[in-house]
């Protein structure tokens, strides 16, 4: 799909953006594997989100719609699928249910689109070939032959990344003895927080030495809860950058979890000096909530690096074209990461941004933006990434003439409503 953005006037209303995708996710397999039934209201909808109801489904589980919430009914154990599982372009549903059923004695072969398949997956292989699975294939497909007597590990990850943690660490719940997770700053903690309001003791301790470790006693089963899944900061960002950016812009965006491992956006935009307004709200399921409220301004540019790279990860494409209208250079780096995402970000962002008219260089690890410029519209490929496509189409809205986005349909991996939620703001 061919979307085509104008230069837009400004954007102004309160919105609810789409629920948050990693919450989502480990809402359907945490219930999956729980000891009772559970009740997931305000679940995301999106593409990712449903490639994990239908792996849940053919790992055993009873998944029933009930109006907008979804009903999940766990089996005693998950069981052999019939056929392969479809992670669809979810990296999350791969490399989190790859340590789930790495603790079942089961034998299970997980694929994925073009952009999955060309993701590395060796940084979950490894540690659950260690706890005692057996893994194939260092890249999707990938198969893995589960285990009843997986022995827990002691895990230094090279990366700070949620998923990693998050697979150890589901493997680590069926495992024999304590298993631990060391990474070298906190990446997103919904998996330790979640688990804990389900009744499972994680521990965890910031290390004298640097880095963050993280823990689970095998042979813990989570309790069936009930969460009311609150937004996701990843996508309320496009409008905190686009009502940023547009003059004449206030835009209010309603429930919007604020995890602190996710708010880097928050703090860039104090780096850059445009305030949020903040109201809290109450908690869900252990992560808080907050109504957020964003004006028009001038900012001057950032610097993102070290322990804020893994608290916005998914807000740097974005955040790359905050950084083309604010006043001096704004730098990222420490984001190779960003490399192996949905696609190569850093060239992405790079190669578009710089076709619009903007100054910036791409870095081993990251990018370095001199702002202010004017940005003109442009053809921009999304490659099946869905970030990429929605934040040239924010670049779109002050950008002259036409912007188009090829490959936009993968917007709905993560925001089937994107398109309503931007008119609703214009009008
Ligand atoms: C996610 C973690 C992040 C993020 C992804 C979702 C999660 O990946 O980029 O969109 O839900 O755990 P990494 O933890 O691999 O950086």
């Amino acid at each position: 799909m061919r979307l085509v953005v104008q230069r837009s006037g400004p954007l102004r209303g309160e919105i609810r953006p789409p629920s948050d995708k990693s919450l989502t996710h480990r809402a359907y397999m945490f219930a999956s594997i729980a000891d009772g039934p559970s009740e997931i209201s305000n679940p995301l909808t999106g593409e990712d989100c449903e490639s994990t109801v239908r792996c849940m489904e053919a790992l055993g589980a009873r998944i029933e719609s009930v109006g907008r919430a979804r009903k999940v009914f766990p089996l005693p154990a998950l069981m052999q699928p019939e056929g392969e599982l479809d992670c669809g372009n979810s990296g999350t549903t791969m490399r989190l249910l790859s340590g789930i059923v790495a603790s079942y004695p089961i034998d299970v072969t997980l694929v994925g689109d073009a952009s999955l398949s060309r993701r590395p997956m060796k940084r979950i292989a490894e540690p659950l070939r260690l706890m005692g699975a057996k893994v194939y294939g260092d890249v999707p497909p990938l198969r893995v032959a589960g285990s009843g007597e997986l022995k827990a590990i002691d895990y230094q990850s090279p990366v700070a990344s949620a998923q990693i943690k998050s697979c150890v660490l589901l493997a680590g719940l069926r495992a024999q003895g304590q298993t631990w997770v060391t990474e070298p700053t906190l990446s997103r903690d919904h998996t330790e927080r979640m688990l804990r309001a389900c009744g499972v003791e994680v521990s965890s301790e910031i290390l004298a030495q640097g880095g963050h470790r993280v823990g689970v006693k095998g042979w813990s089963r989570p309790s069936g809860f009930q969460l009311s899944v609150p937004g996701d900061i990843s996508s309320a960002a496009f409008w905190l950058v686009a009502a940023a950016m547009v003059a004449g812009s206030s835009v209010r965006l309603a429930g919007i979890g604020v995890n602190p491992t996710r708010t880097g956006v928050l703090d860039v935009f104090g780096q850059a000096g445009l305030p949020i307004g903040q109201a809290l709200l109450a908690e869900a399921l252990g992560e808080p909530v907050a109504d957020l409220e964003v004006l028009h301004g001038e900012g001057k540019g950032f610097r993102i690096e070290g322990e804020l790279v893994p608290r916005l990860i998914d807000e740097i494409p974005v955040l790359a074209v905050l950084a083309t209208q604010l006043h001096g250079e704004s730098v990222i780096r420490d984001a190779r990461e960003l490399k192996v995402k949905e696609s190569d970000r850093i060239a992405k962002v790079v190669e578009g941004l710089r076709s619009m008219g903007a100054k910036i260089e791409a870095l081993d690890d990251g990018m370095a933006i001199e702002g202010p410029a004017p940005l003109s519209g442009t053809r921009i490929q999304a490659d099946g990434d869905h970030r990429i496509a929605m934040a040239f189409a924010i670049a779109g809205l002050i950008a002259e003439g036409e912007t188009a986005i090829e490959g936009a349909e993968s917007i709905a991996t993560s925001y089937p409503n994107f398109l309503d939620d931007l008119a609703r703001l214009q009008s």
